[in-house]
Parts: C-alpha cells; structure tokens; sequence
C-alpha cells in the first residue's frame, strides 16, 4: 500500500485546550506544527468544561499559590507528585493571565477584575476557611478557552487536519516515536504523519462508563495508543465521578452550582453534606461527597419515586445569579429533564467524568518510562492534558485544576519542544516493520464477520465498567469485572462492521475507538485489582483505609501481559517544604 507522508516539526494529537495551548506555542516559535483532530477542533471536550480554571489571583479572597499547592496535594489523598504541583499551582496566575490577554471572556467583579468562585477542597492558609480560586465565564469556561486558543492557532497558522483518526504511533527501529498512522475520516484514506516530536493530547476515556460527563470522542485513543507503542499506564485505577450529573442521564451540572452557594438534599429536605464534611460541607472534595450521596441513596434516603438520587437545590440564589453565573446548567436542566432550577431543585447522581490516570510524564510533557536503573524519558514524546498523568491530581482531581493542568503543561510542553527541536532538527527514519504493523491494523476489521456489533460491545463494556469497577469495588466484584472485560476484548475479534458503502465512514473508527476502549478497560480494572487499600476515587470496600506504608506508590500497568509495576510518589516539591501525608479530612 502507497501512503502518502507529509512531514512536521512537531505532530499534535488531538486539539482540546491542551494540544493547543501547546501547538500556539510551538507556532509563535515558528515550528511547522501539525494538529489531528478527530472533530473539528471546537468541538474538542474541553469545550464542556464548566465551572472554571483554579489560580491563586486572590480577587475575592486572599489567596497564594502555596495554600493552592496544599489543597490540590490533599485533594489528591497524597499520591500526587509534588514537583509537579508546585509548578502547576505556581505558574496558574500567569497562565490565567495569558488566557485573559489571548482574549478569554472572562467574567467580571464590579471591580473589573476576573470573576471568581469557591470551588470544593479550596482553603485559605492550608485547610482554613473556604477560598474562593476558580476563575469564571459564567458556567462556560472551558468553551471560552477552547474558542480562544483555537482562534489564536488560526492566527498563527498552526496545521489542522480536521476529523482525521490517529491509528497507531509510528517509531524509528530504538523505538523513538516519530509520528503517526491517521485516517482521513470522510474518505477513509490514510496518512503518514512524519514529525521529529509528537505530543499525545486526546483526553480522557469517560467513555469507559455508561453514565458519563463526557463526550461520545472520549475514548482514551491516545492512551490505548500508547499502550500499543509498549508504554504503561500510570495510576488508571483512580477515576472521578463527580457528584453532581443530571440523575439517570449523567450531564454535568457544574461544582460551581454549589460554589456559588447551592447545596444538595436529601429525601427528608436535610442538607446531608455536612455529616459527611462538617467543615466544608458541598463543598468538600468530589470523591468524599459523591460517596455521602451514595450512602444516601444506599441507607433509603433517595429522592424521587425510585429513591435513586439526591436533589440540587439553587432556586434561593435568585432568578439574576442564575442567569448570570450558571446560564448553562439551567439551560441543560430545562432541555433534558423540563425543570428551571430557578424554580424547582436538580435531581442529580454521580456520574464518570475525569481519568486521574495516564500515560506517565514529567513536568515538561515528556514522556517518562521506568528502567533498570529508574527512569528514562522517551526522545521526541510528550504527552498532556487529561491523557497524561504527570501527575497533578493523584486519587483525586480537585474541580478547577482541569484546565489549569492543560494550560500549565501544554504551555511547559511547547516550551519544551521549541529546546529539543533546537538541537534535533533532522527528521530520522521511519522503520518499515512499525509503519508495516500500523498499515495492517487499517484492514482489522476488514477480516472479520462474527455477529458482534461495536455499538452491542460497547454497550455491554460501559455496563460492566459501571457495575463492576464503580465507586465502591472488592477483590471479588473486580475479578469478576476482569473476566468480563477480557471476554469483551477476546469478542472484539467477531466484530461485524455495518455496510460501509451505504453509511459515512465512521463505522471503522468506532471499532478502532472500542479496541482502545477495551484496552483501557483492562488496564482499569487490572489496576484497581492490584491497589489494596482505599485511596482519593478508589474505595475498596475490602481494604477501606489508606495505606501509605505499602500504597505511597503509582501503579504503572503494561499492555503486554496485563502486568502491574509500582514507582514512588515524588513527594519532594521544588522549592518548599513536602507536605506529609494526615488524615483527609474536609
Ligand atoms: O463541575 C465542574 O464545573 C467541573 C469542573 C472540573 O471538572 O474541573
């Protein structure tokens, strides 16, 4: 087969705000910058970002970087590296900053200043009164930096090649990644994507779950990529549900609902949260308050004729601050569920949003790996945002430090590009046998003919995910999920794709999007298996507490095998004192 090649400097994949805050970087450089994007661009999930980006700017309230640095280490029950969070918390006012200036619409104070909101697991003077940190555009946050960064791509003439499919990484015969085998969606035909650096930016895989926040382009391609290329997979055991999805449906109804002072309820009208948090109450981390709702709705005290949700209530904040501040939720309740929530309380359930875990990178996006000796980052290959884990959040992502990791590390990562690009700056040679097996995998489906349908797999992959590596998880429920999840992935084999000469061809990406489901699967549930105590997302039901004698680790999963490796937590930061790991509490 005859591919065309068109060569870059550097190939982005994937253009939410990560891979484009790294692809304006590496373009004001003057780099030739390729971006893939399996949807045009704003379309990208960070378009759904609501509630808002998190800097210590102190506009409402007195605020600094390092109170910011001990609530996001807490919130991550101390598994995150704190190298990497005191360089995300401090670098978070200057990247806001840039934001505003690129020309983010951010919303105002009276004083003209930046907009902010109290977001969970935020404290003054490390674990004092409530903050008030998350930088705002009403509840459409992420959409005004996805808009912004694109607009500001465009400007500087970065390359998109929109809805193209990246199949597999492409690497020299050491291994070096040198790009990537993408699928030009409409046509079908395929491309040869050389580059000399390639940074992985797809997001995360809510996918995995039926009920979910996420987008249905949400399947972790550049992770199950990466896994392909012989990388592991860091901490996948540690997924986020946030509390508040619209019950039964599962849309987000934005952390900053209760930031601005909403508060869930109850069947018995009682504000429940502050049994479970005495002192932050709704606002305490995402994990400690979607398990309270579960108990709820667990010892009988649901809402509705199924007792199967709590309710959001934000009709006191008044008819204007809806409008103002949380326009979109209150649109999203009135189209999916009839109901204002200027008048009448939301009924919401936790729902799967945010993959802690990644492909396992430094602060400057490149990719790490471990080695006899320890560790060795990989020539040329940078990985950010959601599909990393760098690792900013540990168990547990604190709401508002989304967008801040995508704008901090795509930034760090471009920036780190530009140097290496400086001393690199001859294109080396693709090895015929990996470009041989990326071309083999585009006929993978072509063979087949069994009676699976991607859509009936997927299906029962997001059920089983759901049920068997939920919230709450044991030794039992989980080997039980495990087993399912490799059936799934045997029957991948006897996937019948629909007539593609009657239908757009999107059917092969979907079974390519499921392979990378499945795979991700896998390495979730093997590596909550592997995890024996209750940390941040994971509750093990059979080992409940946190154990850092044994468990201060991050778990590194391969693809070959289905085999667990462990590492230590960096918990030495830059330039302060480590903050040791207490008892969580909110
Ligand atoms: O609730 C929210 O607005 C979500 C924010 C986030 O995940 O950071």
């Amino acid at each position: 087969m005859n591919i065309p090649r068109r060569r870059f400097d550097t190939l982005v994949i994937g253009a939410g705000g990560s891979g484009l805050r790294a692809a304006l970087q590496l373009a004001h450089a003057e780099a030739k910058v390729a971006v893939v994007s399996k949807v045009f661009p704003t379309r990208s999930h960070t378009v759904a970002a609501q509630g808002g980006i998190n800097a210590a700017l102190a506009n409402v309230t007195p605020d600094n970087w390092h109170w910011h640095m001990y609530d996001t280490v807490k919130g991550g029950d101390f598994l995150g590296d704190q190298d990497a969070i005191e360089f995300m918390c401090r670098a978070a006012a200057n990247v806001v900053v840039e934001l505003e200036h690129a020309g983010v619409p951010f919303s105002r104070l009276d004083s003209g200043k930046i907009y902010q909101r109290p977001f969970g697991g935020q404290s003054r003077d490390f674990g004092g009164a409530q903050a008030t940190r998350t930088c705002a555009a009403a509840d459409r946050t992420g959409h005004a930096i996805l808009h912004t960064l694109y607009q500001q791509n465009i400007r500087a003439r970065s390359h998109f090649f929109d809805e193209f499919f990246a199949v597999d990484l492409l690497q020299d015969a050491q291994g070096d990644v040198l790009g990537a085998l993408v699928i030009e969606i409409e046509t079908g035909e395929p491309l040869i994507i050389e580059a000399k650096t390639t940074l992985i930016a797809t997001g995360g895989a809510g996918q995995l779950f039926r009920t979910n926040t996420n987008a249905r382009i949400n399947t972790g391609d550049g992770m199950a990529m990466a896994l392909r290329a012989g990388i592991p997979l860091q901490d996948m055991e540690f997924f986020q549900f946030h509390p508040t999805g619209i019950a039964g449906k599962g849309m987000l109804i934005t952390e900053g609902a209760r930031g601005e002072g909403g508060y869930l309820v109850n069947a018995e009208g009682e504000r429940f949260m502050t049994r479970y948090a005495p002192h932050a109450a709704d606002l305490a981390s995402r994990d400690v308050v979607s398990r309270a709702i579960y108990a709820e709705v667990k010892q009988g005290r649901g809402c509705g004729p199924n007792a199967d949700h709590v309710l959001l209530q934000v009709a006191h904040l008044g008819e204007e601050v809806i409008r103002k501040r949380l326009p979109g939720i209150r649109e999203m309740a009135m189209t999916f569920l009839g109901i204002d929530p200027a008048k009448a309380p939301i009924p919401v359930y936790p729902t799967a949003h945010y993959t802690m875990g990644g492909i396992p990178t430094n602060r400057f996006g490149q990719v790490v790996v471990p080695v006899a000796h320890g560790e060795e980052v990989i020539p040329g290959l940078y990985a950010v945002g959601e599909c990393a884990c760098v690792s900013v959040h540990g168990a547990n992502r604190l709401g508002g430090n989304s967008l801040l990791d995508i704008v901090v590390f795509g930034r760090a990562a471009g920036g780190h590009i530009i140097e290496y690009l400086a001393e690199h700056r001859y294109h080396r040679e693709l090895s015929q046998a990996h470009v041989d097996a990326a071309v083999a995998r585009l006929s993978r489906w072509e063979r087949r003919g069994g009676g699976e349908t991607v859509e009936g797999l997927r299906r029962e992959l997001q059920g089983v995910m759901e049920t068997y590596c939920g919230v709450f998880r044991s030794e039992e429920v989980l080997q039980e999920g495990l087993a399912k999840v490799l059936a799934i992935q045997a029957r991948l084999d006897d996937v019948r794709l629909r007539d593609t000469s009657r239908v757009f061809n999107t059917a092969r990406i979907e079974a390519f999007e499921l392979e990378n489901l499945v795979d991700l699967a896998v390495a979730t549930v093997s590596s909550a298996l592997g995890r024996k105590e209750s940390r941040g997302a994971h509750s093990r039901v059979d080992f409940p507490e946190r154990d850092d004698q044994h468990w201060l680790k991050h778990t590194l999963f391969y693809k070959q095998g289905n085999t667990l490796e462990y590492k230590p937590v960096r918990t030495k930061p830059l330039t302060v004192d480590t903050f040791p790991p207490t008892a969580r509490v909110y």
